[in-house]
């Protein structure tokens, strides 16, 4: 497995790998990798076969992070992460400084100006226009056939597939399925944050998902605004836990909708102590 630092380097070894025609699947990530990222690597396997590059992306983007969060603390452990990757059959890992991808004077970033807005952008004012920026880089210097974003981050990548589509990335972006623990809680690298009892409680967040999908299942259609209400009380009785949103949405157009029913899709932001945790689901 090669570990690349240098954005240049990396570009050159793309460019060969393509010029030979072997085909490069891509998962971007921030590292502190768990079974999740882990999932999304096997997703990149299957796409571009044996013959095929798996390139892992390890990478704390600062622009993504607001003033107030958590890029300083954000987990870092790059021996376990390339132990991991290494296991799991990866054939590059590329670990690029701040200096690397963000040259100064650096003044070009991208903007998706219709999904960014609700949930997250709501809540993260600019991080989106961190990820759209950076993914857009990554893809300039991996050239990936195919990149694979996990469904734990559902805005995440639609936007992602939507800023591919606007402005012609030659690279098929494939949505692999969310990773949970064996209780339900989604796999998440800030869980390492859940110390003690906050570990319990943060289940609420897949519970509520449950909850909601019975419901549906039982009556049809419900009141998005009622339901609301209902599931944030349900959850604000785990002592440590304040609901920062909880969103009904058409899952194409990432919408807001005042009817709950079957094909309707709930995403959660919930704090559990001072973490900030997200979950989301089909109902
Ligand atoms: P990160 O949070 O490290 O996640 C990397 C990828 O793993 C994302 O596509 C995310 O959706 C996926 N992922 C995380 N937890 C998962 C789980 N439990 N099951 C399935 N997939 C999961 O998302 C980012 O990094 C960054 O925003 C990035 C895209 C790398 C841009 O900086």
């Amino acid at each position: 497995m090669r570990n690349i630092t240098s954005a240049a380097t990396m570009q050159r070894l793309a460019l060969g790998w393509r010029r030979q025609g072997v085909r490069i699947g891509f998962v971007p990530t921030m590292g502190y990798l768990h079974a999740g990222h882990m999932s999304l690597v096997r997703r990149a396997r299957q796409l571009v076969g044996r013959a095929g590059k798996v390139v892992v992306s390890i990478y704390v983007n600062p622009t993504q992070f607001g003033p107030s969060e958590d890029f300083s603390r954000y987990p870092r452990d790059l021996k376990r992460d390339q132990a991991l990757c290494r296991v799991q059959g990866v054939d590059l890992i590329f670990v690029p400084s701040d200096e690397e991808m963000y040259p100064k004077p650096f003044s070009t970033f991208v903007t998706e100006g219709q999904l960014s807005d609700a949930m997250e952008g709501q809540s993260r004012p600019s991080h989106f226009r961190g990820v759209t920026t950076v993914v857009a880089k990554l893809f300039n210097l991996v050239l990936p056939d195919a990149a694979v974003f996990g469904a734990k981050d559902f805005q995440q990548a639609a936007i992602v597939q939507r800023m591919t589509r606007d402005l012609n990335f030659p690279v098929k972006v494939v949505v692999a399925p969310t990773f949970r623990e064996s209780d339900g809680l989604a796999m998440s690298s800030r869980n390492k944050y859940l110390t003690g009892d906050l570990r319990t409680q943060a289940v609420v967040l897949w519970q509520s998902i449950q909850k909601v999908q019975a419901l549906v299942r039982k009556k049809r259609t419900l009141g998005a605004a009622s339901l609301k209400e209902q599931l944030r009380e349900f959850i604000e009785l785990q002592p440590a836990a304040k609901v920062d949103y909880i969103e009904f949405f058409d899952p194409v157009t990432l919408r807001p909708v005042n009817e709950v029913r079957g094909g309707t899709h709930l995403a959660l932001a919930v704090f559990v102590g001072q973490t900030r945790l997200i979950d989301n689901a089909p109902l």
